[in-house]
């Protein structure tokens, strides 16, 4: 297995010293696998999304390591840890901050329309990816006018839209049915099929589990067997 990220003995314990300390993450050291897809599994509250966190460069550990291609991020800058998840990593969180009152196309394109391409060169770049995903027919379409399926799509699209190698998805079954959930898997397997993308998704809904290349397991902080 070639790993892309490691991390090493991390901690993450939120609210330090003060009486609400959470040990979220405690002493955990993972391999995500290049081209892959991995999962992490656990109940609510068992340190999930931080992992994710630690992991997409979001947050820093407390304690231990977090490495990139060997590389060792989590001591470096807050400036360089945002230009390479900027470059390399895209993101579908629990909450899709998607503007309802916007189209399929406005949303995707937006996160671009603060760089220096323009807004024709962001829009069909939008609209490129939102095809890829099926979604030709609703391109001009208010997100508000989308089903959940629907929208989960342009927050995959527009999590896609600076080319990421890596993909982070947290909970990405949550407002969908089963079918779509399946529907969901499929695009994801198949990108990191062809496009070796390396997906990490954290969930607790075993159709997401079963169809990922590795499972971890979270309980209480800590990485089970
Ligand atoms: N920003 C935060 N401040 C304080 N505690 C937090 C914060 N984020 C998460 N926690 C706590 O850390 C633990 C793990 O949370 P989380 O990583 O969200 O778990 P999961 O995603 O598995 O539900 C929980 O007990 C939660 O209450
Ligand atoms: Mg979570």
């Amino acid at each position: 297995m070639t790993a892309i990220i490691r991390a090493e003995s991390v901690w993450k314990i939120y609210g330090q010293g003060s009486p609400r300390e959470v040990n979220a993450v405690k002493d955990v050291s993972i391999d995500i696998a290049q081209g892959e897809v991995t999962a992490l599994g656990g109940p609510s509250g068992s340190g999930k999304t931080t992992i994710l966190s630690l992991l997409g460069l979001l947050t820093k550990p407390t304690k231990g390591s977090v490495y990139l291609e060997e590389r060792e991020l989590s001591s470096l800058s807050e400036v360089y840890r945002t230009k390479v998840r900027r470059e390399r990593i895209g993101f579908i969180f629990q909450a899709q901050y998607l503007i309802p009152q916007l189209t399929s196309v406005e949303n995707v394109a937006l996160p671009k329309l603060c760089t220096d391409m323009s807004r024709d060169d962001a829009e069909n770049l939008a609209k490129e990816r939102l095809t890829a995903l099926g979604m030709e027919n609703r391109l001009d379409f208010r997100v508000a006018e989308l089903s959940g399926g629907e929208q989960q799509r342009v927050s995959i699209a527009r999590s896609l839209m600076n080319s990421p190698d890596i993909l982070i998805a947290d909970e990405p079954s949550s407002s969908i049915d089963e079918a779509l959930t399946k529907d969901l898997l499929a695009t994801l397997r198949g990108m990191s099929e062809e496009n070796g993308l390396t997906v990490i998704v954290a969930s607790h809904d075993p159709t997401v589990l079963n169809w990922s290349d590795r499972i971890y397991h979270m309980q209480d902080g800590s990485l089970v067997e």
